[in-house]
């Protein structure tokens, strides 16, 4: 069954969906990383683009940055926006935008001052979904956009789409990086040792981060309705050998000329969303 229990309001900015198309592709050929494996790559540039475009924050707040081409599109797309860019690795940036201000401190540990009604919170950093959402309502941001909104049994971390079949995600990191975590972990233990003044939070929030399982109950759902206006699950743009019924049909029945070009990376969908709290 398609997994969409939360699925409500589709705004109706949305319909107008492919008259941007075409500005997008043109502005998609300037972008500064070709190689963006990892990152965000045509689908979901193009979705949010379209929700910049309609909604216009006067702030973004992005959270996972990579090499940068989510910030580089921010950027052009609102050129007289502010944005805030957040990763806690921030030596993989690759294009370095002079507008944004860079932040390496998870998003929950952050000060946001005076934040414009309008401000949009930009997810693709790979943490639980749920919390980024009990956050994002703590600072009073409504307009939020997922990433990697994965079904049950995809993905790394716990997704919304996830959470909605009440499915809690539990990770298999691999023997290496358990081995790290291991290090990581003994060397905060060594610290709260010897240094009275060490607070561990930071680091211990990193590890929760390296082992991502996560636990939420049944509630978890019918809480987040509560406080869902909007809950929209972008479409596939063309249709691919993985669409099954956890996808939505494509918004496109052919793939246009102009972006041909783009063919391998249509194939690369991630159930991009958007969410606005009341
Ligand atoms: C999928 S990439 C982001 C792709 C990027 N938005 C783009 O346009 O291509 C995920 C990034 O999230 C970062 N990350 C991991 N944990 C994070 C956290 N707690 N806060 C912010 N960024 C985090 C990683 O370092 C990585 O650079």
């Amino acid at each position: 069954m398609h997994s969409n229990i939360l699925e409500k309001n589709v705004p109706n900015w949305l319909y107008k969906k492919l008259n941007f198309l075409n500005d997008f592709s043109s502005l998609y050929k300037t972008r500064p990383i070709k190689n963006n494996k990892g990152g965000m790559l045509f689908t979901h540039m193009f979705y949010f683009y379209l929700i910049l475009k309609n909604l216009k924050p006067e702030l973004v707040i992005e959270s996972g940055v990579y090499k940068g081409q989510s910030t580089w599109l921010i950027e052009n797309t609102l050129p007289n926006s502010k944005i805030i860019s957040i990763d806690i690795d921030l030596n993989k940036r690759e294009y370095f935008s002079k507008k944004s201000e860079y932040r390496s401190l998870d998003f929950k540990y952050n000060e946001f001052k005076n934040l414009p009604d309008n401000t949009l919170v930009f997810f693709d950093d790979h943490v639980d979904h749920v919390e980024r959402i009990k956050q994002s309502n703590f600072f009073g941001i409504k307009n939020i956009v997922l990433e990697d909104n994965y079904p049950t049994n995809e993905g790394d971390f716990q997704t919304l789409k996830q959470i909605s079949n009440n499915f809690n995600f539990n990770h298999k990191p691999g023997f290496l990086s358990l081995t790290k975590t291991y290090y990581q972990f003994t060397k905060i233990i060594i610290k709260k040792i010897f240094l009275s003044k060490y607070n561990s939070n930071i680091d211990l929030n990193n590890i929760n981060q390296r082992i991502r399982d996560a636990l939420h109950n049944k509630e978890t759902t019918s809480h987040l309705n509560d406080l869902f206006e909007t809950y929209y699950e972008f479409p596939p743009l063309i249709s691919n050998y993985q669409i099954n019924e956890m996808y939505k049909s494509p918004l496109l029945q052919e793939t246009p000329k102009d972006i041909l070009e783009y063919s391998d990376e249509l194939l690369d969908y991630n159930f991009i969303t958007y969410i606005k709290l009341k």
